[in-house]
């Protein structure tokens, strides 16, 4: 796929949802594009990356509630968080990354998706009807998913009369039944077909082609692309109908056209919808049929040219095999990630150790072990031991790699090789497997080649024993083959490796001495390489260790501490499926939806996110404020305690099952017939303690007057239901 005669790419990832915060699955799939884009401009191909964030939508509506913020403000916050990470990650456009962070509420896409939405409105279907048509709408909703779902896509209710639950979420689905515009997708099936079939490439890898052929050969149903704007108000309204908004998916799979330029001449002007589409679309399984089906069938209607590809990874698995996702509450976070790991060790272990397109465990053992084996003692431990010795025994510069013809012989009792074309031909092979499976995204099989490589060059040096070359003046120029070699074939490495580790491969370039006498790492195109390029003479650098090792007990137990620090105390619904067995296996697991943005602000000490790093001293955020869950509370019962003569017991109804019973430091002001029957405000969600033998199960709040701290008790003048939140 990649390498073909076009000069320009488009790649890109899903936007992400803006009602949470990233985890490694989200990272994952920015990771491949990152990869796929660095190995396109190496060939010289002009790439556009596209990333960013899908904003709108019940989803992000309910999130941005339960936050306490409207939904712009829940977008803004979600992609600082975003670009913070990223940016953490290199994979933004000042580190080489994404060319841009699309997000759906800039302007220029409304005025893109609305001009998708009227030609599309104004086309016939393959049979000669309308492509859209208003009907009515009946269905079980499943927000988290922003799908209707069909029978064999949620779960029965254990009860009747209760909503059944979505198989993938495992929440209650909402009934929904409205006026909707409708895709007339039922048309399509055929054409799709014909697509599918023309194209054998379009849907990858074959798996899910065939996945998605089979799909469209059960039949389609029409499509429902509109919510009334009273159900979902945060969307882009339907053009000529602003009573309806757009159903998030119409309007989210249009920002990779809209996103270069379709339907805004400025935008167009600036990058060039005709330059770069079309794209290749990088999705997860679970989205596929969106991207697959959805979408090529939109841009029929609306005849628009068909992506590049649909090219569709696995699921990132917790260590129990289950799915990965912000509902579950088992994703790993990625500033737990980036706080223990290099980047380029995480980059590393993801394409190495997930099959592309198969499903893949994550685990932090299995990530330092990789780190360890693969990076420090492989790639990390070649490359130290190859520049030690060419300063040590070449004074610090690359050797010549020739062995004159009266040294021939010499060389040969030692056992080295003397026809060097055994080792290039070995390397030059493996280059070019590396690249054929580098194109058909066959990460980890690439990588396996690469370290083939590692593990060649590991066993010439071992078995040439260049240390002991070193003391014969005889063998000078068979210790500088071995050494050239070594040098060379790490120049390769560097080239090879540098789409998926980026930092490490340039820091080998710059100890190599290369940073300023070569073209850029950048650009330079692994198909081109030459065995023997590397100049004799360049003076290598400074040699610094590359991946120290990680003490795997030392850092299991600190991201134990890390992930526990970032868990909820307090007010997280959490499945409890998701509990402890996970923590012991460091998961790093954090909480769901809009609560994660809300607990990991004050945990980053390393500056990746939270919003409270970017604080004024002494300032909090909003998030910080929500924390605390006040209610109106009215007093019960009130009475003195024996022996304490500072303390009153309340018992407080806060709008539950049960009265609270709290304690309060006012026995002194006042009496207790005071109290019953006032309305006052609690602290709801403070942890239970215990004084003087009785549980206190919050705290009421009050003002504190006066040198000596005179309470006084905070009330209402207007009645107030028991419960109500303050906020
Ligand atoms: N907003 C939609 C995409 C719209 S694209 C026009 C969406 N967003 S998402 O935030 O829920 O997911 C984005 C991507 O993250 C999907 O490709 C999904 O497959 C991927 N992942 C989410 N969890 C994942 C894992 N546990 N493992 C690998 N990728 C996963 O869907």
């Amino acid at each position: 796929m990649i390498h073909d005669l076009l000069m320009t790419f488009y790649v890109t990832t899903p936007i992400y949802y803006a009602n949470s915060l990233p985890h490694l699955g989200h990272l994952y799939t920015m990771i491949v594009a990152d990869t796929i884009a660095r190995h396109k401009r190496q060939q010289g191909i002009e790439t556009f990356f596209l990333t960013g964030t899908d904003e709108h939508g019940i989803n992000i509506e309910r999130a941005a509630e339960r936050a306490g913020r409207t939904p712009k403000e829940q977008a803004d916050y979600v992609v600082s968080y975003f670009k913070k990470m990223t940016a953490k990650f290199r994979l933004d456009t000042d580190h080489g990354g994404y060319d841009i962070f699309m997000r759906t509420s800039e302007p220029f896409h409304y005025q893109g998706v609305t001009e998708l939405w009227r030609r599309a409105a104004k086309a016939k279907t393959p049979k000669g009807n309308e492509a859209i048509y208003k009907g009515h709408y009946e269905g079980w909703f499943c927000a988290p998913c922003a799908a209707y779902k069909t029978e064999d896509e949620y779960a029965k209710p254990a009860k009747e009369g209760e909503p059944p639950t979505c198989l993938i979420h495992e929440t209650p689905l909402d009934r929904v039944a409205e006026e909707s515009y409708f895709f007339r997708l039922s048309d399509y099936a055929e054409a799709l077909l014909a697509l599918y079939e023309s194209r054998p490439d379009f849907v990858q890898p074959e798996s899910r082609n065939n996945e998605v052929t089979a799909f469209v050969r059960g039949g389609l149903q029409d499509l429902s692309v509109s919510r009334l704007k009273t159900s979902v108000s945060w969307g882009v309204p339907v053009p000529d109908d602003p009573d309806h908004t757009m159903y998030v998916w119409f309007d989210a799979l249009t920002n990779y056209i809209t996103a270069i330029g379709f339907g805004n001449e400025e935008r167009d002007r600036a990058v060039g919808f005709e330059k770069f589409w079309p794209a290749l679309h990088l999705v997860g399984k679970d989205i596929l049929r969106f991207h697959a089906v959805y979408w090529p069938a939109f841009l029929m209607a609306a005849g628009v040219e068909q992506p590049r590809a649909i090219v569709a990874h696995g699921m990132w698995l917790d260590p129990n095999g289950r799915k990965m996702s912000k509902t579950l509450g088992n994703t790993v976070e990625l500033d737990v990630l980036s706080r223990h790991f290099p980047i380029d060790a995480i980059r590393y272990f993801c394409l190495r150790e997930m099959v592309f397109g198969q499903d893949g465990r994550f685990g932090y053992e299995a990530l330092i072990d990789r780190t360890n084996s693969d990076l420090a003692s492989g790639l990390g431990n070649l490359s130290s031991r190859t520049l030690t010795m060419i300063s040590r025994y070449a004074e610090g510069r690359v050797p010549s790699g020739v062995i004159s013809e009266d040294k021939l012989l010499l060389a040969k009792r030692t056992g080295v090789d003397t026809d060097e074309t055994t080792i290039s031909g070995f390397i030059e092979h493996a280059r070019d497997q590396f690249l054929q499976h580098l194109e058909a995204f066959a990460f980890s099989k690439a990588l396996e080649t690469a370290w083939s490589v590692v593990a060649r060059v590991d066993k010439m040096i071992s078995d040439a024993k260049p240390w002991d070359l070193a003391k014969d003046e005889n063998q000078k120029q068979t210790l500088s083959a071995v050494l050239y070699r070594a040098a060379e074939t790490l120049r390769w490495l560097c080239v090879l490796l540098y789409p998926v580790m980026p930092t490490a491969t340039l820091e080998i370039w710059t100890q190599l001495g290369l940073r300023n006498s070569a073209g850029s790492l950048a650009e330079s195109d692994p198909a081109k390489l030459k065995w023997g390029e590397l100049a004799e003479g360049t003076a290598i650098g400074e040699v610094k260790p590359l991946f120290p090792r990680i003490d795997k007990t030392k850092t299991m137990a600190e991201i134990n501490t890390d992930s526990a620090v970032q868990r909820p105390t307090s007010n997280v619904q959490r499945p409890a499926a998701a509990g402890s067995a996970e923590r012991e296996q460091g998961s790093g697991t954090h909480t769901t939806e809009a609560d994660a943005v809300l607990v990991s602000t004050g945990s980053v000490s390393d500056g990746v996110p939270g919003e409270a790093t970017a604080q004024p001293e002494g300032l909090i955020d909003i998030t910080d404020f929500t924390k605390v869950e006040l209610r109106v509370g009215e007093v019960l019962t009130a009475q003195r305690i024996p022996k304490a003569d500072k303390l009153l017991l309340l018992t407080v109804d806060i709008g539950e099952e049960k009265p609270r019973q709290i304690l309060a430091g006012i026995a002194q002001y006042y009496d207790p017939e005071q109290l019953v029957g006032r309305k006052i405000a609690v602290v709801a969600n403070l942890k239970p303690r215990k004084l003087r033998g009785h549980e206190s199960q919050g705290m009421l709040l009050a003002a504190s007057v006066g040198e000596e701290g005179k309470p006084v008790i905070a009330t209402f003048t207007e009645d107030v239901p028991n419960g109500a939140r303050l906020k």
